[in-house]
């Protein structure tokens, strides 16, 4: 359903971005008006937000494994399609004329100044950013918060060594060049002394580098030099100024981590306003950015675009066409139409660390939109048994709370302030702490209890045939009757002799067993022998989805996912642990079942580990759906077993089934041991 929605809101799109454009330029003077910014709380209209972890298929993900591969990845698509536009891909950097360090103090704290003028492309002629970075001295690998500026370096810093950028600026007198009265003035942004003394490095380039921040920057931008389309006809989802910041923040990223100075897995990156919206959207666009801050990003950063307070889409995407991509301005208005919201831009940087400031007086960046985004975003981080933003209810004034996704709101108004920047400094402490940082598992899934359930398996396989354990439930055995039905919910008619079943050959290949004992997580113990017949295939199908391969392996060098041991056709053995035709072999396997929820999908992954003939030839491998094409449950299905697939759908438990695959395996001994259900997730 979703997908006809995507494609409806194209063809609307489409229609829109091309015959709008010229309605609009008709009628242009009555449209001039601003409209006048909600700043009254009553007001803002009730909302619905886009629910994160839902994809494409209308189902939900809910453990961290599927949320990156596809909730999250299906999130920045949505971005990039309707927010941001694509991502921009990388390209050569190269340092021209080598790097320019120098020992210097800042206030009193001995630095060392690195310069570098960056080739942004392979050829003589690509365009050149100028990087700005100071590091203690005598430091090695240390964090560094990288940021664009609105000025030009010499804007951050007093030093007279700072070249002016010959790059657009905004500047109110209107002739947008940095001339000497810009130097030091934004040293409030920049408080090299204060984070040196922390023990951060500080770097800084000039966004005007990559894109001058004015509607025909598109021109003289470095897209040209990426081939990128820079005339009046853009794609709907080309990327815009936001977009090329955010290319640029990683090619200088590039850089860092490369110097001996720069610990490539600590480096923050950050942005003011406008540049915080590129900042975000940098984190997303880069993994390599170990901790994403936005200060005061506001509407198109880490404010809710469906609350109406502050700055909307209308006002932002009319005052700059050039940040987003065109299909942005189609949601003036219609934000309830929007796939993502900003919530889904924070939620990009999760697990990795997330501060959001924003500052009491910016009504205009909607404080407590960029707020509430953040505690949207937070069961991002739950996924990873991380806490982010857990109340709803805003903080008091210059008061930081929250543990992986930081938030304050200062008092005063938009600006950068030493303020902020200590309580950035303050959760980087917390959050990429030396010792975290060298055990970078902390910031990985945690642990699930299946690891450990999984790492204890490792059953005695010497002596065949094997005693089962107490509290087995034998399916085959020595005088008893076999628990095993036919497809048919009919006796079986294999062969069965000695408390050996053999399979019967059928030319459909459809004569499997199913086991009438039905289980979640267990231990399950399968003796076989393969005959020469059909090349021995056969398997176990366990909940009639994912099928530990039989087959005559023996000797195969080259063993690929259809050769004994396999997880069929989804996972190759870790060996080849296949014993001839004619001996008895053995599985055991430790097998945690996926947890289904009916209406949202899986709650968690199944795994499972799998044991052959005394070698390890499963381990731990993740799934959710059949990973067999040839399942019972589709190829030669009966109403018996409808009724089983539904009770597995309903309850998690489903049963084992012995393949019929034109070969007379032999089997015996067969058992299950359940595992306690609580300790599958
Ligand atoms: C304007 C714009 C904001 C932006 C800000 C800035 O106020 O409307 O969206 O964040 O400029 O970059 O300073």
């Amino acid at each position: 359903m979703i997908i006809k929605a995507q494609a409806h809101f194209f063809l609307k799109i489409h229609f829109f971005s091309c015959v709008l454009p010229v309605v609009f330029a008709l009628q242009s003077n009555i449209i001039e008006a601003q409209p006048t910014p909600n700043y009254i709380e009553s007001e803002v209209r009730d909302y619905h937000l886009p629910d994160l972890f839902l994809v494409p298929n209308q189902k939900k993900v809910l453990s961290n494994i599927y949320w990156e591969s596809f909730a999250q990845a299906h999130q920045f698509e949505l971005l990039e399609k309707f927010v941001y536009g694509r991502r921009l891909p990388a390209t050569a950097v190269s340092v021209l004329g080598g790097e320019e360090r120098c020992n210097t103090e800042c206030d009193g704290v001995p630095a060392i100044r690195i310069q570098a003028t960056l080739r942004l492309g392979p050829n003589p002629n690509s365009p050149t950013t100028n990087v700005l970075l100071f590091v203690p001295q005598a430091a090695k690998k240390v964090p560094v918060f990288l940021k664009l500026n609105f000025l030009g370096n010499q804007a951050e810093v007093t030093d007279k060594d700072i070249e002016i950028t010959q790059n657009w600026i905004i500047s109110k007198e209107g002739n947008n060049h940095a001339t000497e009265a810009t130097r030091g003035t934004q040293i409030r942004r920049f408080p090299v002394s204060s984070m040196l003394g922390r023990g951060y490095g500080l770097a800084t380039a000039h966004c005007g580098d990559f894109f001058p921040d004015h509607k025909d920057g598109r021109a003289t931008s470095i897209l040209s030099s990426l081939g990128r389309p820079t005339g009046e006809n853009i794609p709907d989802d080309e990327p815009g100024a936001i977009g090329t910041w955010a290319w640029g923040l990683s090619r200088i990223l590039d850089w860092l981590i490369t110097l001996p100075e720069v610990d490539p897995k600590r480096v923050i990156v950050l942005g003011h306003s406008r540049l915080g919206k590129a900042a975000l959207w940098a984190g997303a666009c880069d993994k390599r950015f170990a901790m994403v801050i936005s200060n005061d990003s506001g509407c198109g950063g880490a404010a809710l675009s469906r609350r109406n307070f502050g700055e909307s889409i209308e006002v932002i995407t009319k005052r700059f066409p050039h940040w987003f991509c065109p299909t942005f301005a189609f949601f003036a208005n219609r934000e309830d139409e929007l796939p993502c919201d900003q919530h889904s831009l924070l939620a990009m940087t999760a697990p990795r660390p997330l501060y959001i400031a924003s500052a009491a007086g910016d009504r205009w960046a909607d404080p407590k939109g960029e707020f509430l985004a953040a505690v949207a975003a937070t069961p991002a981080w739950n996924l990873y048994n991380f806490q982010g933003l857990e109340s709803d209810r805003m903080p008091p004034v210059n008061l930081s709370i929250g543990q992986m996704i930081g938030y304050h709101l200062r008092d005063g108004g938009h600006d950068l302030l030493q303020f902020d920047w200590e309580q950035f400094a303050n959760f980087a402490d917390r959050n990429l702490k030396k010792e975290t940082h060298s055990q970078p598992k902390k910031h990985r899934p945690e642990k699930s209890k299946n690891e450990d359930v999984l790492a204890d398996f490792h059953p005695d396989q010497r002596i065949l045939p094997t005693h089962p354990p107490e509290n087995a439930v034998i399916l085959l055995g020595k005088n008893i009757k076999p628990k095993f039905m036919s497809m048919d919910g009919e006796p079986i008619d294999w062969s069965e002799k000695d408390g050996v079943l053999t399979a019967t050959q059928s030319k459909q290949h459809r004569n499997h067993i199913v086991s009438t004992e039905l289980f979640h997580d267990a231990d399950i113990h399968v003796e076989f022998m393969t005959s020469p017949i059909a090349h021995g295939n056969s398997g176990l199908y366990i909940h009639g989805h994912f099928e530990l391969q039989i087959y005559d392996s023996f000797g195969v060098k080259n063993f690929t996912q259809q050769d004994e041991g396999s997880l069929y056709r989804f996972m190759k053995p870790l060996t080849n642990a296949s014993r001839p035709t004619g001996e008895w072999q053995v599985y055991d396997i430790r097998f945690i079942a996926p947890n289904r929820n009916n209406s949202d999908g899986f709650r968690s992954p199944g795994t499972l580990k799998a044991w052959l003939n005394g070698q390890l030839v499963q381990d731990g491998v993740a799934f959710t759906e059949p990973r067999s094409p040839y399942i019972p449950y589709k190829h030669g299905v009966t109403p018996y077993l409808r009724k089983t697939e539904q009770t597995l759908h309903e309850t998690g438990r489903g049963p084992l089934f012995l393949q019929d695959h034109g070969s007379p395996t032999k089997f015996r001994n067969i058992w299950i041991k359940r595992l306690p259900e609580e300790q599958s997730l």
